[in-house]
């Protein structure tokens, strides 16, 4: 995969906001790499029928994910850590929304960049929740058939970008253990030091996919949704969760006074 470095986080800041008009002029290598990422508008109906809310920088729904954002990345910002992994113990503790709203959250109310990466090799969904046309995506990156500025795309929120993966990718144990990925993820968090890259992964406990890439992420968040996991689950993850460095859990789909809590 062949991949275009600008050398700094400015240019990545001053081209994201050209990106916003999709008829921007490119004017040089730096611009060349976020101007070429594709710009799609994002639909509110399509994404409040999948729980996401934080597109909408004034939504008091928002809250939570404000609350987790300003803890995350307080933690990341004091020890210099720059990509983020999310997983749960079992499917559908509610992961991929997170991901999406926090990622969302960090890109309106900080100076950074969020990028979100879909590692769900199994069940993406980051794009399909988002409205994405994903014509280029993941699954194009990683068979060579397309380079890193075609599959990025800013959905409309500056400062938030999205690698997508259009449909599952066969063996995925293997493709995330590979050195391609340890390469991407590396690039992906080398290139700008005013990025925050979060990868949504699968469940823990499912397959291998997680035990074998945790190590090459800064850090990881466990989402634990209310009652669907049993103590041993719960045991069990955080085992399987080793040495890696767990930044918190998060308490998903609670009752409203027993709210979210980070
Ligand atoms: N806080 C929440 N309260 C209620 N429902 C939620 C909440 N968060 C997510 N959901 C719903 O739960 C379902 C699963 O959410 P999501 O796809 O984010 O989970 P996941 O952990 O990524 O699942 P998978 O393991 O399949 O990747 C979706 O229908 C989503 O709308
Ligand atoms: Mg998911």
């Amino acid at each position: 995969m062949e991949i275009i470095k600008p050398d700094t986080e400015k240019a990545e800041q001053q081209t994201s906001s050209k990106a916003m008009t999709p008829t921007a002029q490119s004017t040089g290598l730096n611009a060349l790499s976020y101007v070429q990422t594709k710009v799609v508008p994002l639909r509110p109906e399509h994404l409040e029928r999948n729980r996401i809310v934080a597109y909408n920088k004034n939504s008091t729904m928002g809250g939570a994910f404000d609350l987790l954002r300003t803890q995350v990345l307080k933690i990341m910002e004091e020890n210099g850590w720059r990509t983020l992994a999310i997983t749960s113990p079992t499917p559908e503790a509610g992961k991929t929304v997170l991901a999406i709203n926090l990622a969302m959250s960090i890109a309106h109310h900080t100076t950074k960049t969020a990028l979100l990466v879909d590692f769900d090799l199994r069940r993406p969904k980051v794009g399909e929740y988002l409205g994405l046309p994903m014509d280029k995506s993941l699954n194009e990156l990683l068979a060579d058939e397309a380079d890193l500025q075609d599959v990025l795309v800013n959905p409309t929120l500056p400062r938030f970008v999205v690698l997508p993966t259009r449909e599952p990718i066969p063996l995925s144990t293997e493709v995330l253990s590979s050195p391609a990925v340890s390469h991407l993820i590396a690039d992906l968090r080398e290139r700008y030091n005013s990025r925050i890259v979060i990868f949504d992964l699968p469940p823990l406990l499912s397959s291998d996919d997680v035990i074998n890439v945790l190590p090459k992420f800064d850090c990881v968040l466990l989402v634990v949704a209310n009652g669907l996991n049993s103590k041993k689950e719960i045991e069990e993850s955080l085992h399987h969760l080793g040495t890696a460095n767990l930044i918190g859990t998060v308490l998903n789909k609670a009752e409203p006074e027993n709210r979210s809590y980070y």
